[in-house]
C-alpha cells in the first residue's frame, strides 16, 4: 500500500488480455482481500502456444464464477470501484474484461478504469509489505516484454530499453520448446536448469558489449538451437539437456542483471523493480539482489505472472490520482511511455 492513496475504496481487479483469468479485490485501506487466477494453459498446451480464440472463450466461461467467489471470500456485495485491463493484449480477450467490467459498472453504479497492464506488472511490488518509493528503475520481463523503464512517479514512465526481438519470456518458452519441454517453457525450463551445469556452455550475452539499454535475444537462442541439434545428431541430448538449459538461463540472466545495473546507475536510481513472469525466475532474483547496491523489490511469486491484484491496486492508485473515463477500451499495442496520467475528473 502507498500513501498517494487518499479515499477508502474497495477496487474489483479484473485481467483478461492473455491466457489467465485474474479477478482480485483490493481495499486501499485493508489491502488485498480476496484474489482467484485460473490458468488457461492446458487449454493452449496441445497447440504450443495461446490460440487467442480458445482464449477468449475461456475468458467469457470462467470470468464470471471468479468475480462471484472474490466478492463472496471478501464478503463484499459491491465493489466502490472497478479495474480492468485495457491492453496491450490480445483483443477479443481484452474485450471479455473491459465488456464485463462495464457492464457491472452500469449495475453496480460505481467507476471504472482502464488499466494498462504492464503499468499492473510494474504496480505488483506495491502489494507487498515493504513497496518501493519511486523513483525507481523496473525491469518488465514477461512473454511479451522487456523493457527497462525509469519511473520517476505513478503515470511518469521514461523507456530506456527494449528487445529488438523476442521478449525474454518468449526466449525462455522457445528455448525449451528446442528441448522438448511443455508449454509454456519458462518454469519447466528453469527447474531442469536447476540440475545442469551452467558453465557447459559458453553462450553469448546479446548486446553486453553495446552501450544501449536495448536487449536482443535471437541470437542466444539461435546459439542453443545450433548445439541442440549437435547433441542431437551425436545422440547424447537426453545427457546434455539440463547442462543447455542451464547455460542458457545464465547467459539470459546476466544479460538482464547487466543492463539493469548499468541504467540504475547511469540514471542515479537506487532501487529496482523486477516485474513480469520472468520475474518469477530465481536466478534473476538470486543475481539482481546479490550484484546491485541498491534495494531491489519484487512481487511474490504469484504476482509476478499475470494477475487481478496488480490490475486492481493500479486501478485504485490511478482513481485516487485522476477518476475514471467510462466506455469500454480494448487496446492491443499501447506503448507504456504514453502513458500519462490524465487530468483528474
Ligand atoms: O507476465 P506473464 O505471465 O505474461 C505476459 O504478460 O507475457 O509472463 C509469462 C512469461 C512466459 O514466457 C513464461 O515462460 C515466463 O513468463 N516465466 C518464466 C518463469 N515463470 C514464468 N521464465 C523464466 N523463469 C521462470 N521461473
Ligand atoms: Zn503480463
Amino acid at each position: 500500500m502507498t500513501d498517494t492513496i487518499i479515499p477508502h475504496m474497495n477496487v474489483l481487479g479484473i485481467e483478461t488480455s492473455c491466457d489467465e483469468t485474474g479477478v482480485a479485490l483490493y481495499g486501499t485501506d485493508a489491502g488485498l482481500l480476496a484474489h482467484e487466477l485460473h490458468s488457461q494453459a492446458d487449454l493452449h498446451a496441445v497447440y504450443g502456444g495461446v490460440v487467442p480464440e480458445i482464449a477468449s472463450r475461456d475468458h467469457v466461461r470462467m470470468l464470471l464464477p471468479l468475480i462471484r467467489r472474490v466478492m463472496e471470500r471478501a464478503g463484499i456485495d459491491r465493489p466502490d470501484a472497478i479495474a480492468y485491463t485495457a491492453g496491450p493484449g490480445l483483443v477479443g480477450a481484452l474485450m471479455v474484461g473491459g465488456g464485463m467490467a462495464n457492464g457491472l459498472g452500469l449495475a453496480w453504479d460505481c467507476p471504472v478504469i482502464a488499466v494498462h497492464h504492464m503499468e499492473g506488472h510494474l504496480l505488483a511490488p506495491m502489494l507487498e509489505e515493504n513497496p518501493p518509493e519511486f523513483p525507481f528503475l523496473a525491469l518488465l520481463v514477461s512473454g511479451g516484454h522487456s523493457m527497462l523503464i525509469a519511473v520517476r512517479e505513478l503515470g511518469a514512465y521514461r523507456l530506456l530499453g527494449t528487445t529488438l526481438d523476442d521478449a525474454v519470456g518468449e526466449a525462455f518458452d522457445k528455448t525449451a520448446k528446442l528441448l522438448g519441454l511443455g508449454y509454456p517453457g519458462g518454469p519447466a525450463l528453469a527447474a531442469l536448469a536447476e540440475h545442469g551445469d551452467d558453465t557447459a556452455y559458453d553462450f553469448p550475452r546479446p548486446m553486453l558489449s553495446r552501450p544501449t539499454a536495448d536487449f536482443s535475444f535471437s541470437g542466444l537462442k539461435t546459439a542453443v538451437m545450433l548445439e541442440v541439434r549437435k547433441a542431437e545428431s551425436e545422440g547424447r541430448l537426453d545427457a546434455l539437456r539440463a547442462d543447455l538449459a542451464a547455460s542458457f538461463q545464465r547467459a539470459a540472466v546476466d544479460t538482464l542483471v547487466a543492463k539493469s545495473l548499468r541504467a540504475a546507475r547511469a540514471e542515479g536510481l537506487e532501487r529496482i523493480v523486477v516485474a513480469g513472469g520472468v520475474g518469477a525466475n530465481r536466478l534473476l532474483r538470486q543475481e539482481m539482489a546479490e550484484r546491485f547496491e541498491g534495494e531491489v523489490y519484487y512481487p511474490r511469486m504469484a504476482f509476478c505472472t499475470d494477475n487481478g491484484a496488480m490490475i486492481a491496486i493500479a486501478g485504485a492508485l490511478r482513481l485516487a490520482e485522476a477518476g475514471a473515463a467510462g466506455g469500454i477500451r480494448a487496446q492491443p499495442r499501447w506503448p507504456l511511455d504514453t502513458l500519462a496520467m490524465p487530468p483528474a475528473a
